[in-house]
């Protein structure tokens, strides 16, 4: 393999041990009492599509608080930061690593059900620790015990918090081999599962079951908790299908230029772990055809010997934005069917290439059969800049519009 700078945080499995009988499951449930509407939280992002691969936020934990930077990830639902207990696989410098205090959780209690959800935690010591071991797409992992601690947030209506929030304290760690480990110390999960750190803002009654994310092209943008921020007109909605773990919607089809691909039914996910898109073979190898025939007779030419991404292309000099050969490419569209209007996500050029070091043109689009999806797409963080994307867990729906990612939106 090349050295891909790319990460594909998109959980794979949980693996839990075969359970007990006997075990406690409880469901993990809200006490909302019905006082002043949810709040929103806002947090800047850093880090960019390539070279990084990431976007990242910056979050205090403990008390006295330190920071801690969190890959942002709707692919998986887990919270978890690379931990001192002692660590093997860390990457950052011990003192940059978190320090569990006697705050790990026990496995009956409910989060811990709720992190195993819809098994039962390995429980044969009720006051045993909470394991867990999550696995991504990418082959990366993280193993190590759930604890619980102090969160510092201010919420756009001025008031302070510090809700007690569970994550995982990672202490066994395996970055793919493929490309270096981020620079970040952990993975936040945004997912739909009931361990989501969105789900327990919202079990908390101190936000709406809503994120939502604007990437820019620039590098950046902005992460928010509730709906506060989103705009009262001018997004597409499309229903999540229910009954996925991910952030999965359509049926899709899959338009090139505005014209019909023969490529329908398409599932596809939004996954901000995920710096690519990835399509299946068959809609891969169609699109990887039709921008090839696009090309055809137009100065760019193969460059085989640039490993960033498996194609990329050479200008007569080298380019420094995609911005100079947007117009030698299409834009690709996925037009959702089952939405009330023809809801489109346009793709445009920007939102699919990169420029690698050497300047040449690369493809953002993956194959994802090769590493194992089936008949899943993903749409990852390079198809989702210059847009605020919606994730609406209270009305099951997913929405995008176009959006300037690089203001942090005032309340
Ligand atoms: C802000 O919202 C939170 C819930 O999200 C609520 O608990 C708090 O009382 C609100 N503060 C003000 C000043 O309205
Ligand atoms: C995509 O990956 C699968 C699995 O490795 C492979 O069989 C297929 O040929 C690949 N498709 C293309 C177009 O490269």
């Amino acid at each position: 393999m090349n050295s891909r700078l790319s990460l594909l945080l998109i959980l794979f499995l949980i693996i839990v041990p075969e359970s007990i009988q006997g075990s406690i499951f409880k469901t993990f449930s809200s006490t909302l009492s019905s006082k002043p509407p949810p709040s929103s939280l806002v947090f800047p992002l850093s880090g960019n599509v390539f070279p990084l691969g990431y976007y990242s936020v910056s979050l205090q934990i403990g008390s006295p608080p330190k920071k801690f930077t969190f890959d942002i990830d709707t692919g998986s639902d887990l919270t978890w930061i690379q931990c001192d207990a002692p660590c093997t696989g860390c990457t950052l410098h011990p003192s940059l690593l978190y320090k569990p205090k006697a705050n790990t959780v026990p496995c009956s209690d409910p989060i811990c059900s709720a992190l195993h959800w819809p098994n039962k935690p390995h429980c044969p010591n009720p006051k045993e620790q909470c394991d867990y071991d999550v696995e991504y797409a990418d082959q990366g992992s993280s193993m190590g015990a759930l604890v619980t601690d102090q969160f510092p947030l201010k919420l756009i209506n001025g008031s302070a918090l510090q809700p007690r929030l569970a994550f995982g304290c990672g202490y066994d760690q395996n970055f793919p081999s493929a490309h270096p480990p981020p620079a970040t110390a952990g993975v936040l999960g945004l997912g739909r599962g009931k361990i989501s750190v969105l789900t327990q803002l919202f079990s908390a009654g101190l936000t709406k079951n809503v994120i939502g994310h604007c990437l820019s092209s620039n590098g950046g943008g902005f992460l928010f908790f509730g709906d506060n921020l989103i705009p009262s007109g001018g997004v597409s909605w499309t229903p999540l299908m229910s009954h996925e773990n991910h952030y999965t919607t359509g049926p899709a089809e899959l338009l090139f230029n505005g014209k019909p691909t023969g490529l329908k039914g398409l599932k596809i996910i939004f996954d901000t772990g995920s710096s690519y898109t990835y399509f299946n073979s068959k809609t891969y190898q169609t699109i990887v055809n039709l921008i090839g025939n696009e090309l055809k007779g137009k100065p760019l030419k193969d460059a085989k010997e640039d490993k960033t991404l498996p194609i990329c292309w050479k200008g007569a000099k080298p380019l420094k934005s995609v911005l100079e050969v947007k117009n030698l490419f299409k834009t690709l569209t996925i037009n959702f069917m089952n939405s009330r209007r023809n809801t489109q996500l346009q793709i445009p050029p920007e939102s699919y290439l990169i420029i690698s070091k050497t300047g040449n043109v690369c493809l953002g689009i993956l194959n994802g059969s090769e590493i194992g999806l089936q008949d899943s797409n993903v749409i990852g963080d390079i198809s989702m800049q210059g847009i605020m994307v919606i994730y609406d867990n209270e009305k099951q729906q997913i929405g995008w519009v176009s959006a300037d990612c690089d203001k942090l939106p005032k309340k």
